[in-house]
């Protein structure tokens, strides 16, 4: 007997030094591939995180975590077109959309603010809410209201919401009929460029105004004001920035724009945006990552944010590895391997570049079909409206999440007229791309056969030349077959993209390799690179539409994450 519960207390002794992990250290990106502004809270012992995304549509990812190190996708807050009709197609520009949210429990409920820029009349603030952040159709429709500038947080206070945004300026919603009181400025930051990005914490009778400055890229860091009062003055810490990555030879770059929240034991933590560029700042296609930090905050003191790095020390509160988190999303670092079985959902980290058209993209019989769009990945030329890739473009991705991967995806059909085309990409932005088409070129083309295979770059605002286009003739011997398309990374900067018949992988040819730097920042500096597929007959047809209705379908999509890079010289699993 006495053995046994001297057992027994060994293995509860063992099992809470486990869930305390001594020392325990973490590696960042947590949150890996394009996460940007990322805002977070801690509620019925789960994490919840939002990031920006811009014009990729569903939008707003809501990522679900037990343990801080695997986040769940576990839905997207904008995930239909009836939540704000007309909106993305009326949507010009390639960094408009969704800018950075927050996220807050409130009552049990979980809200979400936003802003969208980018409409003829100007900015648009959006406040979505959900008692069941696990279902993604339980998101309401957005309470709209008309902020003049960007980055808006929530605050409750007594029974009002009052929403603090760029500037920075602090003003009360009207949650009924989204109705703003007039702006008043709180603070204008410690002198750097864009104070934006505030959230305001209240703690031990003083109100925290935490901010991000200098600007989305080098000079980013976090600031801090406090005041005794809401509406101030705000006294700035004299230690400012509390966080900062600029002057520094690290390798995450661009640290700025955060949120600080606490764990079940009360213990602060943080999360906000870095690149993994190194500080040449040149190559980092997957642009904004989000990445977590610990924080001490003692009571009347200032709060202090740990420097971000690929190793961080998360001792002494890291919570113990755990993965049950409900939702049928992917974790940020589970590989895609999906076969798109009729009757399957859609897989949730899946995205497009705007709302899709109706009915472009579904999971039938054969697997994913897709019906091309007129226009193609860059549009057909920037205007008229329509081909200019508003109304949709026939391109479905995932983020790339890691240095190093493979994806390759099956296409089952064949484009059988002139000039469709159907490949993968290497998406940033419409004018950021690196595509491996197999096109039907028409007979009279001069470069021989019908079917080809073409790699095409088209990257505008990069310093590198741009490779010329690339046409090698699909083998006639693999003509009856499915072709396999793949992206892959031969080393940190480079892509390589081959094609092989599906029964022959052994045989895959390299049909182009490209640099990554023409997927970083050019016209996305703010967005970050998705790999995937796209559909397209480049400006044949009419109207929306391509000449006859030509389904392509693709099968066995594939994404493996083979290495992160998380110092100058170091490469992990
Ligand atoms: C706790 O960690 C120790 C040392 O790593 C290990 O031997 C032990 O099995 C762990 N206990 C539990 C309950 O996970
Ligand atoms: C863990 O590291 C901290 C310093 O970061 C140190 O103060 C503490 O004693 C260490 N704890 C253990 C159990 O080694
Ligand atoms: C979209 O733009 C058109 C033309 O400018 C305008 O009439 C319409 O109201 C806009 N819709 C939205 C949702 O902004
Ligand atoms: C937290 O759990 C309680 C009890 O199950 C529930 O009523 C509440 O809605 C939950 N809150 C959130 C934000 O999910
Ligand atoms: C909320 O009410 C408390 C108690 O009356 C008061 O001290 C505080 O200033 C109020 N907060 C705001 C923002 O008005
Ligand atoms: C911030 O700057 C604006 C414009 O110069 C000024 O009107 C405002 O009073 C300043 N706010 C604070 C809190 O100093
Ligand atoms: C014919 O091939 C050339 C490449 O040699 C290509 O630039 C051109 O777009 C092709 N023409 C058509 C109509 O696709
Ligand atoms: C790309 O950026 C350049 C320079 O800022 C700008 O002139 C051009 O309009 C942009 N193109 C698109 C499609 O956004
Ligand atoms: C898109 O289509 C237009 C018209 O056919 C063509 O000029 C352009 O090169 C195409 N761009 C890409 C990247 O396919
Ligand atoms: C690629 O690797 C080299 C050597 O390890 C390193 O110096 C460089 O910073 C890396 N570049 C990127 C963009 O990760």
């Amino acid at each position: 007997m006495k053995l046994i519960s001297l057992l027994l207390h060994l293995a509860v002794c063992a099992f809470a030094q486990n869930s305390s992990q001594p020392n325990a250290t973490f590696t960042n990106p947590v949150l890996p591939g394009w996460h940007s502004d990322p805002s977070c809270t801690h509620v019925n012992s789960t994490f919840f995180c939002v990031t920006s995304t811009f014009e990729a549509f569903p939008g707003l990812p809501v990522y679900a975590s037990k343990d801080l190190r695997n986040w769940k996708l576990v839905s997207h807050v904008w995930n239909r077109e009836a939540q704000l009709p007309g909106v993305s197609w009326n949507t010009t520009q390639q960094q408009q959309g969704m800018y950075a949210a927050t996220i807050r429990h409130h009552e049990g409920e979980i809200f979400v603010v936003c802003e969208y820029l980018g409409l003829p009349g100007g900015i648009i603030g959006v406040l979505f809410r959900t008692s069941d952040p696990f279902d993604e159709d339980a998101w309401s429709d957005p309470l709209i209201f008309h902020p003049d500038k960007i980055d808006p947080d929530l605050f409750w206070e007594n029974g009002t919401l009052y929403v603090a945004t760029q500037g920075i300026v602090l003003q009360k919603l009207d949650m009924k009929t989204g109705e703003l009181s007039k702006p008043t400025s709180l603070w204008n930051g410690t002198g750097g460029v864009w104070p934006e990005g505030p959230h305001l914490y209240k703690r031990d009778g003083y109100y925290y105004l935490m901010i991000a400055e200098g600007g989305t890229a080098e000079d980013h860091s976090i600031t801090i004001a406090r005041s005794r009062q809401l509406y101030g003055p705000y006294e700035a810490y004299e230690h400012n920035p509390i966080l900062t990555n600029r002057n520094t030879q690290r390798y995450f770059q661009t640290v700025g724009h955060g949120d600080l929240f606490q764990d079940e034991e009360g213990a602060w933590w943080g999360m906000c945006l870095a690149t993994r560029s190194g500080p040449a700042f040149e190559i980092y296609p997957m642009g904004r990552e989000a990445v977590l930090f610990p924080a001490t905050w003692e009571k009347g003191q200032w709060p202090v944010l740990q420097t971000i790095e690929g190793r961080m020390n998360g001792w002494p509160s890291l919570p113990t590895k755990n993965r049950d988190v409900p939702g049928d999303g992917p974790f940020n670092s589970d590989p895609d391997a999906y076969d798109f079985e009729a009757g399957s959902k859609m897989p949730k980290n899946l995205i497009h570049w705007r709302v899709p058209r109706e009915g472009a993209f579904k999971i039938g019989s054969e697997g994913l079909e897709v019906t091309p769009s007129r226009t193609n990945l860059t549009g057909i030329p920037f205007g008229p409206v329509e081909l200019s890739g508003q109304r949709g473009i026939s391109f479905i991705g995932r983020r790339q999440t890691d240095t190093l991967f493979a994806f390759s995806v099956d296409l089952q059909s064949k484009p059988q007229q002139p000039n469709h085309e159907a490949g993968v990409t290497v998406f940033l932005t419409q004018v950021n791309h690196i595509d491996l088409g197999v096109v039907y070129l028409p007979a009279a083309n001069a470069t021989g056969g019908q079917l080809v295979f073409r790699f095409r770059v088209e990257s505008q605002n990069v310093p590198i030349p741009v490779p010329e286009t690339k046409i090698v003739p699909v083998p006639a011997d693999w003509k009856a077959s499915a072709l396999r398309l793949e992206i892959s990374t031969s080393n940190n900067v480079t892509y390589e993209f081959s094609a092989s018949p599906v029964e022959k992988p052994e045989a895959a040819i390299n049909i182009g390799t490209a640099s990554a730097q023409l997927v970083s920042a050019g016209n996305g500096t703010f967005v970050g690179s998705l790999v995937g597929a796209y559909a397209t007959c480049n400006g044949a047809g009419e109207g929306l539409d391509c000449p006859k209705e030509e389904r392509v379908v693709f099968k066995r999509w594939r994404y493996t994450g083979k290495g992160q890079q998380i110092a100058d010289a170091e490469i992990i699993q």
